[in-house]
């Protein structure tokens, strides 16, 4: 593992609006918010890569 792999994995996101709206909470994802995240998770395709809290596969390169 490269140091800046290291230094990023130390990074965590939590309690953002995707993660309370995750949650359950409703009310804290605009409607805009809730059709990108429909979005990202089917037509467009994004999680393919950006997947978990984090939206990270983890991986140590960009290719
Ligand atoms: C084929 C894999 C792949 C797909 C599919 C993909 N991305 Fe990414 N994305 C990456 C990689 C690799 C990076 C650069 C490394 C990183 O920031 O995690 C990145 C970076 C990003 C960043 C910058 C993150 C930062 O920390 O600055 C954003 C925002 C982003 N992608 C959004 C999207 C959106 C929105 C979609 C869907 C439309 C998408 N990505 C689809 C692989 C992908």
């Amino acid at each position: 593992m490269t140091s800046i792999a290291a230094y990023v994995r130390t990074i965590l996101s939590g309690n953002a609006p995707h993660d309370r709206f995750r949650a359950g909470e409703k009310g804290t994802f605009s409607p805009a918010a809730q059709r990108g995240l429909v979005l990202s998770e089917g037509k467009a395709g994004c999680v393919h890569c950006h997947t978990g809290f984090n939206f990270t596969d983890e991986g140590e390169d960009c290719s």
